[in-house]
């Protein structure tokens, strides 16, 4: 790395002006941390930015504030000895270097100021402690006391000091590591991984918050296998998703086994997150499994069974949801949804694939349904290549025709073609049961293909069965 590319990092009107700033108040400044890995790994432009001064970081940040025009007013985090500057759509966060360990969320007031180095070996990783200066006497230059440079060449996650120094000064690191893991594809050192195994009940002093603030983000990864396995075999997913390491195993009674669910699971969040970027859906993929080992019976003839897992899969998410302070609306439901309706593309894909079926399955998953197949899809993970094959063939299937039904049926948002107002109106009917039951037979008729999803069809049905309940018309 010449020191010229380093020059290139800071060339905008932003570094200058805290260049500026900090010479005037006679004080050193540097960028570190993300900023400076994320550049140096060449991951596209930084939102934010962190700047660490040899003094006071809210002197440094008021007057750059006042320097910049465009930039927000200066919010200042006495407690953290931390001020934060908006700039267009970049933070910028400013902090004063410190001696003591690196406590964002520690309520105590930060006192003991330190040098760049002080501050440096406190930050979670190596990657992370990578800084540049920004002052006149050797602007641009990148100081890396803890060969960070050399750890983004091996693709390492590695603690500036002691691993259970760095993690026990913040817990949340542990999952840090873990989700830079999977973000960078890189390795833990050993030695690090060893201390998160060791200080893995830790984790209960971090807040479900940011606890999944990093679980979304391994979720968000291009192979969010590498985490959830992390995880794993650091011993960390019983504290955090204890529904997982119930699917574990392999049990096997007179011969018969089943396959180990946990170790699917993964194949199957790694599956879809090749075809969708919507991180529900891949919450969906992860726990679409999760009634599995609830249900799980052996049974003599049949071998083993999960009978109903989906529902009581779906069952789980809200007390699963709620633990982790995930959100308890529409998404939720949608999870809940495509975690009830997973086997249901499964079951007509090994059938020979009615149009009613089909019907029935756009009319239950509604706007979902097109997530729903590529769920599914992503459930394919035998290694059977005949029945790979097979599987695959019969869900392109079930997508053409789900195409065809739906341009002439328009199931997706289904509205009943007749209003219960108007077989009210038509029959002179007080609200009662019987509406109910004449709207329940046009929407039955039309996912069974008797009529059309059209007014007069449904008008004459509507006709016919208030004949045979009896009706008066009015
Ligand atoms: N940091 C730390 N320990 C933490 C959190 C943060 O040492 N528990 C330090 C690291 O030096 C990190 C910097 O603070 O680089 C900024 O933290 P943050 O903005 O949370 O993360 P980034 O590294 O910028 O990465 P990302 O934006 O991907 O979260």
């Amino acid at each position: 790395m010449t020191k010229r590319q380093h020059l290139e990092a800071i060339n905008t009107p932003v570094f200058s002006t805290i260049s500026e700033a900090a010479k005037e108040l006679s004080l050193d400044s540097y960028v570190i941390g993300g900023f400076v890995r994320d550049y140096l790994l060449q991951r596209g432009t930084p939102k934010d930015i962190d700047i660490v001064a040899i003094g006071s970081g809210i002197e440094l940040a008021k007057l750059v504030a006042k320097k910049l025009p465009g930039s927000s007013e200066v919010s200042i985090f006495k407690n953290f000895g931390t001020a934060m500057i908006k700039f267009q759509d970049i933070e910028i966060e400013f902090v004063g270097a410190r001696k003591e360990s690196y406590h964002r969320e520690s309520r105590k007031p930060v006192v003991e100021n330190g040098s760049l180095q002080d501050d440096q070996k406190r930050r979670d990783f190596t990657i992370n402690a990578l800084a540049i200066s920004l002052n006149s006497k050797d602007f641009g230059q990148l100081l890396d006391p803890f060969d960070g440079i050399g750890d983004l060449k091996r693709q390492l996650i590695r603690t500036p000091l002691d691993p259970s120094i760095t993690y026990s000064d913040d817990p949340l690191r542990m999952m840090r590591a873990i989700r830079f893991a999977t973000q960078l594809n890189f390795i833990i050192h050993p030695e690090s991984l060893q201390a998160i195994a060791d200080n893995k009940v830790r984790i209960k002093i971090i807040s479900n918050e940011r606890i999944v603030d990093e679980l979304h983000k391994i979720l968000a990864s291009p192979k969010p296998s590498i985490g959830f396995s992390l995880l794993h075999s650091t011993g960390l997913l019983p504290f955090i998703l204890p529904e997982l390491v119930g699917l574990e195993g392999i049990e096997e009674i007179e011969g018969q086994r089943h396959k180990d669910n946990f170790w699917h699971t993964l194949e199957v969040v790694d599956n879809i997150a090749e075809h969708t970027d919507n991180v529900w859906l891949r919450w969906a993929a992860l726990l679409h499994d999760i009634g599995k080992a609830p249900t799980k019976k052996f049974d003599k003839k049949i071998g083993w069974t999960f009978h109903g897992h989906e529902f009581v899969g779906s069952k789980m998410i809200y007390k699963l949801f709620k633990r982790l302070r995930l959100p308890l609306n529409e998404k939720m439901k949608y999870v809940q949804k495509m975690v009830l309706m997973s086997s249901r593309p499964i079951v007509l894909s090994e059938d020979f694939v009615t149009d009613s079926a089909v019907r029935r399955l756009i009319f239950e998953a509604g706007e979902h349904v097109e997530d729903l197949m590529t769920l599914c899809e992503a459930d394919i993970t035998t290694k059977n290549p005949k029945k790979q094959k097979r599987y695959r063939n019969n869900f392109k299937i079930v997508r053409q025709k789900i195409e065809e039904v739906e341009e002439r049926d328009h199931i997706r948002n289904f509205q009943p073609p007749i209003s219960g107002e108007e077989i009210m109106k038509t029959f002179n009917l007080r609200p009662s049961k019987e509406i109910g039951m004449i709207k329940e037979a046009i929407k039955e008729a039309i996912l069974e293909g008797e009529i059309p999803n059209e007014y007069n069809a449904a008008y004459s049905l509507m006709l016919q069965k208030g004949k045979e309940m009896g009706l008066h018309l009015n």
